[in-house]
């Protein structure tokens, strides 16, 4: 496939280009070396929750196999993985289990000494199921200085190595999932409340996280948290499908980021949120000043994008939320929103794939284009990919669909760049394949591809690797041909 990469000029010669995983997606080796239980190796268990009951009790053994993964990053020419601590395999309650602690440091070693710069999210969603059990995890403000007091046990143990850290990852999806749809843990349904509740308590955690790493006597490096955003793009431009975009990306966008990044709430979705009786919680004087003191010394917005979605007026008789597809049977469209607030359409002009997600290069641009425009910060584009089927042909996997994918999303970045964004990263999810949490090991987003069938759980370089590797090549050496 031939293809112009003189655009690539447009990126500064010392971007990082990384791939990602996390944690219980990856390292397996769930219940060894003095690891804690936490909320996903117990969801996991429960029979239905999960596509054909996959679990990540082995998942890639990343845990063993760290050393092969970071020597074929360094093959690539990786310049960052970003990766997540596991916090059960650090803390068992309060007490600093050593084997965990060493494990992240060999990981962290093995990328150093390839060059490969660490980029170190804290939390990707496996909470200590003891926390969960004790005080009902996110929900309770007992949350915060116990994740506090984690992150403190990690930046105390790590900050002269890892210069980039990410505090939580997609704290929207994972309290949407666990407290409005029922399908991420604890599996509360409905209760739009509970999920605001809980994102609330993220951003504190947040908060006093970006706070306690500024203030202490830590090397200096960079902190920030990724969101996942889907911007929306109105149908038409008449008043009634303008007004429900905007209803929209302040439910759905600067709910998320206006907190993270302002340290407030966006004026008419708190009004409308607390109109309907779901605001439960009350945000101290102190808890503002600690808010916009974060908003204030955050370095960068993580933002994790996938998708855009578009969107229509919505009656207050028409349609409310629905599930969405895990078996990779794509459907055709189904539409869902609040009823008089706003709704997701069909958008004629995109493509969508087997898990019937939206391909929107475009919306990338649109999202830099708007947080820039927002906020004046530095954006580390913590995760971007393609999740589909891959087929081994004589030992080959030709994923030409996710070489066209990743492509268009970095010309996208290029272009966003061109225009004024400061994009200091773009990682793609994901470096090998790995546990998709809902949608088991068939739903693959990789550079390498792994054979979960074999015990060996072998790794096979995809088209997409040597692809990926030739554009980091060029990047560096801004080849002009
Ligand atoms: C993000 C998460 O939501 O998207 C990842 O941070 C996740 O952990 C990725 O795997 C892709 O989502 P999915 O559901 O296709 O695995």
């Amino acid at each position: 496939m031939k293809q112009d990469l003189k655009f690539l000029r447009h990126i500064p010669t010392d971007f990082l280009w990384g791939a990602a995983s996390a944690a219980y997606q990856v390292e397996g080796a769930y219940n060894i070396d003095g690891k804690d239980v936490s909320i996903w190796d117990e969801w996991t268990k429960l029979p239905g929750k999960t596509f054909q009951n996959t679990n990540g009790d082995i998942a890639t053994d990343h845990y063993h196999r760290y050393k092969e993964d970071v020597g074929l990053m360094k093959e690539m020419g990786l310049k960052t993985y970003r990766f997540s601590i596991s916090w059960t395999r650090i803390l068992n309650g309060t007490e600093i289990n050593p084997k965990g602690i060493l494990f992240y440091h060999n990981l962290i070693d093995e990328c150093l000494k390839h060059g490969i710069e660490p980029m170190v999210t804290l939390y990707h969603w496996d909470l200590p199921k003891r926390l969960q059990d004790q005080y009902g995890g996110w929900l309770s403000d007992q949350i915060v200085d116990d994740f506090v007091a984690y992150a403190k046990v990690c930046f105390d143990e790590y900050h002269t190595k890892v210069k980039k850290w990410i505090v939580i990852n997609e704290p929207n999806i994972f309290t949407h999932q666990g407290y409005e749809l029922g399908v991420h843990p604890p599996g509360h349904k409905d209760k739009t409340d509970e999920y605001l509740k809980a994102f609330h308590h993220t951003a504190l955690a947040h908060a006093k996280t970006v706070n306690l790493y500024k203030s202490g006597s830590y090397e200096k490096g960079m902190i920030g948290s990724s969101i996942a955003l889907t911007p929306g793009f109105s149908q038409t431009d008449s008043p009634k499908d303008l007004e429900a975009t905007k209803r929209y990306m302040d439910l759905n966008f600067y709910w998320f980021t206006d907190i993270y990044y302002k340290g407030t709430y966006p004026k008419w979705a708190f009004e409308y949120y607390q109109n309907n009786n779901l605001i439960k919680f009350s945000i101290s004087d102190d808890q503002k000043m600690m808010l916009t003191q974060a908003a204030k010394e955050v370095d960068f917005i993580g933002i994790n994008y996938y998708q855009s979605t578009m969107i229509a007026h919505n009656p207050l008789d028409g349609v409310g939320q629905v599930l969405f597809n895990t078996d990779g049977k794509k459907t055709s469209f189904v539409e869902s929103g609040i009823p008089g607030v706003y709704k997701n359409v069909e958008n004629p002009n995109v493509t969508y794939t087997n898990w019937n997600w939206v391909v929107d290069p475009d919306g990338l641009k649109e999202t830099l284009k708007v947080l820039t425009k927002r906020y004046h910060l530095p954006i580390i584009i913590s995760e971007n990919g393609l999740g589909a089927f891959d087929e081994i042909e004589d030992g080959a996997i030709h994923d030409d669909y996710r070489i066209d994918f990743i492509y268009k999303h970095i010309k996208a970045l290029a272009q966003s760049i061109q225009e004024g964004s400061d994009v200091l990263a773009y990682c793609v999810w994901s470096f090998t394949d790995l546990l998709s949490w809902l949608n088991g090991y068939q739903k693959r987003y990789g550079f390498v591809h792994i054979d979960f069938e074999s015990p060996n759980l072998t790794r096979r370089k995809k088209d997409s690797f040597y692809w990926y590797q030739h554009l980091i090549q060029y990047a560096q050496n801004k080849k002009q041909d």
